[in-house]
């Protein structure tokens, strides 16, 4: 008999499943997650269903200004995609298994692979606001895991291999899609951290110096996830500032969301460009 967390998870898991399924037909390859200020990718498909996440059984709305809180299915080109705009985010008060859950959900209706987008502190002086970063690896400062409890067997085992979190292959793809269209961008390591303060200039010092490049309040939840359930993850940041303390002036989510929205269209159209490649 199963215990009750996991009991509830899949009782979610479930009612959404079979809500959206009820809604739509579509098999999604690719999943995409569109964090703040970058929704407008949504221009780039052919959206045939589009679901508020308040109307999906075991879906949260995400409460912060900047982050819509739509489920789209439909194409970008011929790709069948689930599109995930706007995400819940840890530091609002949830638990890891509900920030997990709209990904855990696409899993289940069929993605292979999963692109994470968000936006970032960048802990490099070289990174210039509206700059992009290849996440190649994470460091989880969340202080909290989504696989924390009893394994749910059914979505994969309890000790996943983090080896590879970020697959090597989509990154050298991301790169190589990136030189092509003259965007300017870095790799490296994202820390993530739990929020909602941004950093003290030590935490930065600290950040850098423990190998991060970049640092962000969400994407390591749901990538451990995604991993658990055997997909192929990858994620691209927008740094939008430099981190606390690398130029003297004071953060401010205003000033994320404005740096965001100026290159959202050039990320959109790399998004498109990255998706019908894969
Ligand atoms: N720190 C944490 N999260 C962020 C930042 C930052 O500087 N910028 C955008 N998201």
């Amino acid at each position: 008999m199963a215990d009750q967390h996991t009991l509830n998870i899949q009782k979610n898991l479930e009612e959404s499943v079979q809500f959206i399924r009820s809604r739509s037909s579509l098999k999604p390859r690719i999943g995409v997650v569109l964090g703040s200020g970058l929704g407008a990718f949504v221009d780039q498909m052919k959206v045939e269903t589009s679901l508020a996440y308040d109307e999906i059984p075991g879906f949260i709305a995400p409460t912060v200004e900047g982050h819509g809180g739509r489920l789209l299915l439909g194409h970008v080109d011929s790709v069948p995609v689930a599109c995930l705009q706007g995400r819940i985010h840890f530091y609002e008060g949830h638990s890891m298994a509900a920030v997990v859950h709209p990904v855990r959900t696409i899993a289940m209706l069929g993605i292979e692979s999963l692109m994470l987008t968000n936006s970032a502190g960048g802990l490099d002086p070289a990174q210039k606001p509206g700059d992009f970063m290849i996440i190649e690896d994470h460091i989880n400062l969340m202080g909290d895991n989504p696989l924390k409890g009893p394994n749910i067997a059914q979505l994969g085992p309890r000790f996943p291999d983090m080896s590879e979190a970020y697959d090597r292959k989509l990154n050298d793809k991301m790169e190589s899609i990136l030189k092509k269209m003259g965007i300017s961008f870095s790799r490296g390591v994202y820390a993530g951290v739990s929020g909602p303060t941004y950093e003290t200039p030590a935490e930065v010092r600290y950040l850098r110096m423990i190998g991060g490049r970049a640092v962000g309040m969400s994407t390591v939840p749901e990538t451990i996830a995604a991993n658990h359930l055997g997909l192929r993850v990858c994620a691209l940041s927008c740094i939008t500032n430099p981190a606390a303390g690398i130029v003297d002036q004071k953060l401010s989510h205003d000033d994320v969301t404005h740096t965001a929205k100026l290159v959202e269209t050039k990320f959109s159209g790399f998004l498109k460009e990255f998706i019908t490649t894969l």
